[in-house]
C-alpha cells in the first residue's frame, strides 16, 4: 500500500462526531477554581505554563530522537544517558500540565499543537552526530531555562506561588542537573553558548 493509499483508508475511517463535537471549555480560557488566586494570575500562569509545556514536549522528543539515533563509540553510554533525560522531561510534562488544569486553564496536548509555538528549533528529520546532539540538546535547555527563570519571576509577583515552586524545585533544578550531565561530554571548542562563553 503506498502512503497516499494508507492516508486516504486512515483519513476517511475517522468518526464524525468526534471530529465536530462541541467543547466543553475553550483554549485558552479559565474557569473559577476556588485557591484563592485571582483570574489575572491564573491566566498568566496558564498562559506561561502553556509555553513551558510545549517546550517541554520538544525537548522530551528531541532526546527521544537522539535516544533512537544514537550513534558512535559513545553510542551505548548517550543511549542509555537521553533517555533517561526524555523519562524525567516526561514527569515534568505531566507536572506542568497538571499545574495549568489546576489554575483553571487547558494544557496543550497535540504534537502539532506544540509546533506551531515552541521556541525551541526543529530539528532535521535525518542523523546528526553526537557532538551535534549534545549541542542541540544544551541549545534547548539554555531557552528552557531562560524562560523558566523569568516566569518563575512573573509567577512569584503574581502571587502564584505554586507555580514557582514547580518551575524552580522541578523544572529549573531538572534541566541544569540534565545540561551538566551533557556539558560534561563536550570539550571547550565544541559549544558556545548564548552569552559567547563556552562549556569549559
Ligand atoms: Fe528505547
Amino acid at each position: 500500500m503506498t502512503m497516499t493509499t494508507m492516508a486516504k483508508t486512515v483519513r476517511t475511517g475517522m468518526p464524525p462526531n468526534a471530529q465536530h463535537s462541541h467543547e466543553i471549555q475553550a483554549f485558552g480560557s479559565v474557569i473559577p477554581i476556588p485557591i484563592a488566586l485571582a483570574e489575572s494570575s491564573r491566566k498568566e500562569g496558564v498562559t506561561n505554563l502553556n509555553q513551558l509545556l510545549a517546550d517541554t514536549i520538544t525537548l522530551r522528543d528531541l532526546y527521544k530522537k537522539h535516544h533512537w539515533q544514537a550513534s558512535g563509540a559513545t553510542f551505548y553510554q548517550l543511549h542509555l544517558l537521553f533517555d533517561k533525560h526524555a523519562e524525567e522531561q516526561n514527569e515534568l510534562i505531566d507536572e506542568i500540565a497538571e499545574r495549568i488544569m489546576k489554575l483553571g486553564g487547558i494544557s496543550l496536548a497535540m504534537g502539532a499543537d506544540v509546533a506551531e509555538i515552541t521556541f525551541i528549533p526543529r530539528p532535521p528529520k535525518g542523523r546528526e552526530e553526537a557532538i551535534a546532539q549534545i549541542s542541540r540538546l544544551l541549545h534547548a535547555h539554555e531557552i528552557l531555562l531562560k524562560e523558566a527563570r523569568a516566569m518563575a519571576k512573573r509567577a512569584t509577583e503574581a502571587g502564584d506561588d505554586g507555580t514557582n515552586d514547580l518551575i524552580v524545585s522541578d523544572v529549573i533544578r531538572t534541566n541544569e542537573s540534565q545540561v551538566w550531565f551533557l556539558a560534561g561530554h563536550l570539550s571547550d571548542t565544541d559549544f558556545t553558548y548564548s552569552d559567547g562563553s563556552s562549556t569549559k
